[in-house]
């Protein structure tokens, strides 16, 4: 297809209307006072949900496809879709609360929901509403099959995992002070697979699993191990782009100087710097102002962070290859993970 979309994409695409239908109807007893509050669940489904790159989403029914054979017809393609758009809820429910922590500006390449002028702090509240769509989604939809208590126990273990990486993310951010010994690997490896891996990589898939029926520990265990790695190389190439990404591209802009965050690119230039270099990161970074910013950045482009990132991505991607070349259980076909690498091998958004 010319503009490389496919027809999974068409298939996505046509689904969620349906999903924002159901979930913005009212119970028939509700009474007309709290209509109102359900045509907004509308404007917050549209404006939030759909914009991105539905990545999470179409990897549920990309991997429901792949993991169900033949027993693949409407009716499980149709609950796939509907899961779908409910990892997608659920990603726009962590981004409207992380862009109000961040301070964001934009997302999507559109204002951030907070800072709509009829929204501010109501952004807490709307954040919660998505959460409380997902489980709505899920009852409506699985309640009495097989799955359903696997599926509600991998959401809510998710949801703790992504707000406790978020928490450690945040532990910097909010301090006046630069400490750089607080930013170590160690520290990186454990944000980055606690507050994206498990909810973007592990999430899809395990949700595709569980709708089929695949449900001992071990093969959730070992697919969870690569599909964290996946997940770790994605919020490595975030780090990055927060800073040399193009917000045209990336709908975004980034804060993670600003912010005082432990991302990948500080905790190489503090391995990298001369005691002066380090010295000038630690009057700079975490300051609002833009020349303070640019310092920072000037320094990461005389250590040559480009070149050092791309290093990291090229290694990754082929030591996350040997990984799934490893991979044995057979009932998952190797494509659900090599598919999900080179949509993300070399990503610019
Ligand atoms: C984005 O990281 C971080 C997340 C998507 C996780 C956010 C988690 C929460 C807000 C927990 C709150 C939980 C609930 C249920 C509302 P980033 O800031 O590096 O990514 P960005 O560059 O896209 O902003
Ligand atoms: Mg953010």
């Amino acid at each position: 297809r010319m503009n490389g979309k496919s027809e999974l994409w068409d298939l996505f695409e046509k689904h969620f209307p349906v999903v924002v239908n159901e979930l913005c109807t009212a119970p028939v007893d509700a009474g007309t006072e709290i209509q109102w509050s359900f045509d907004r669940i509308k404007d917050l489904l549209e404006y939030n949900v759909p914009q991105g790159k539905r990545t999470r989403g179409l990897t549920v029914v990309a991997a429901y496809k792949a993991l169900a054979g033949e027993n693949f017809n409407d009716e499980s393609l149709n609950l796939a879709l509907t899961m779908g758009w409910t990892v997608e809820i659920l990603q726009a429910s962590f981004l409207v609360a992380d862009d109000l922590m961040d301070q964001s500006k934009t997302r999507r390449g559109q204002k951030c929901w907070y800072l709509k002028p009829t929204i501010g702090y109501q952004a807490v509240n709307d954040s919660m509403i998505l959460e409380s769509c997902v489980f709505t989604l899920l009852r409506n939809h699985c309640r009495g099959k097989a799955f359903y208590a696997d599926l509600f126990d991998l959401f809510h273990k998710v949801i703790l995992s992504t707000e406790m990486g978020q928490s450690l993310d945040m532990q910097a951010s909010e301090q006046p002070t630069v400490d750089f010994s607080l930013f170590t690997e160690a520290k990186h490896a454990a944000i980055i697979k606690y507050k994206t891996a498990y909810y973007s990589f592990y999430l899809p898939v395990a949700t595709a699993m569980y709708l089929v029926g695949i449900r001992d520990d071990e093969c959730h265990t070992a697919a969870c191990n690569i599909l964290t790695k996946i997940g770790s190389l994605f919020q490595v190439q975030d780090d990055f782009l927060d800073c040399y990404g193009d917000p045209e591209v990336t709908g975004k802009i980034g804060t993670d100087i600003e912010d005082n965050k432990c991302s990948w690119l500080i905790i190489k230039a503090v391995q990298l710097a001369s005691p002066e270099q380090t010295c000038a990161l630690q009057e700079n970074y975490a300051k609002k102002n833009p020349e303070n910013v640019a310092v920072v950045k000037q320094i990461f482009n005389s250590l040559g962070l480009k070149s050092v990132f791309l290093k990291y991505e090229e290694d990754t991607y082929k030591s996350i290859c040997d990984d799934v070349n490893n991979f044995q259980d057979s009932r998952i076909p190797h494509s659900v993970f090599l598919n999900l690498l080179k949509k993300i091998y070399k990503r610019k958004k």
